[in-house]
């Protein structure tokens, strides 16, 4: 094979992976992967963005503090106006992410952002109307999928719309990276919800955004995992000609 078809290969063969065994990835396997995302362009080659690497105690301390933050998120949303108060008064639950991770989509992409949950749900079993499966879903982002490590993505605040281009590419390049040496990534904007349980264990600089997260390590045998939603058609992607 030569090596145009290995990249074809990794990137029909990547997937979310939302299933993890527990296996720690050896430092060295993820420091080649790291080093082989950093071969990813940037504008000026300036590489803005850089990584908080959480494994072992680390990753399950920050995995409690997030899980925590959305659970009593989610118990606020359901309580009644008094309750909601008294709840953000005391703080912590309330978002403190760098960027708003909660999206309204244009009614153009929230149809796809809405069947591509439902086709996750239904390769879980998921009813529709069973609202603690799917809380117990989502809250799963949140302690990575089991995953042993948890990658925090942050990007220099600075660039306008090429800070967080660059360290998509850069993203892209390690999902690709690790999909090559059989590990599987899922990558989280979820996980910039809150910033500041990594924030608190990590030396972060001033001028840097927390962007996403990404969870990595080998892929446990799971049905979430064969979850490969379709792209759109080469048409749909062209934009036509004025005529
Ligand atoms: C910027 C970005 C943010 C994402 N955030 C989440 C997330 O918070 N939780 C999650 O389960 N998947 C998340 N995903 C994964 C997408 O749902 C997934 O890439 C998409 O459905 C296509 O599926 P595939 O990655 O399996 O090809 C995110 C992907 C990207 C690129």
């Amino acid at each position: 094979m030569n090596e145009s078809e290995a990249i074809t290969k990794a990137l029909k063969n990547r997937r979310s992976i939302r299933a993890f065994r527990p296996d720690p990835v050896p430092e060295g396997v993820l420091n080649d992967v790291l080093e082989t995302a950093l071969l990813a362009p940037s504008w000026g080659n300036v590489q803005p963005y850089r990584v908080a690497v959480a494994s072992g105690e680390t990753a399950k301390e920050i995995a409690t503090d997030l899980t925590d933050r959305f659970n009593c998120a989610a118990q606020i949303q359901r309580a009644g106006i008094l309750a909601k108060l008294g709840a953000l008064m005391k703080g912590g639950v309330k978002p403190d992410g760098d960027y708003n991770t909660v999206m309204k989509y244009p009614p153009e992409l929230g149809a796809r952002y809405r069947e591509t949950g439902v086709g996750l749900y239904g390769v879980l079993g998921i009813e529709r109307g069973d609202k603690q499966a799917r809380h117990n879903q989502m809250a799963r982002n949140f302690s990575f999928f089991d995953a042993p490590t948890a990658l925090f993505i942050f990007c220099e605040k600075s660039l306008g719309a090429y800070g967080p281009l660059d360290t998509g590419i850069f993203i892209q390049s390690l999902a690709l990276a690790a999909e090559e040496r059989g590990l599987g990534t899922c990558i989280q904007a979820a996980l910039a919800t809150w910033s500041s349980p990594v924030k608190a264990r990590f030396d972060i600089p001033e001028n840097y955004r927390l962007l996403c997260g990404v969870s990595i390590g080998y892929p446990a045998d799971h049905k979430v995992n064969s979850f490969a939603p379709q792209r759109r058609p080469l048409g749909e992607l062209l934009l036509k000609p004025k005529t």
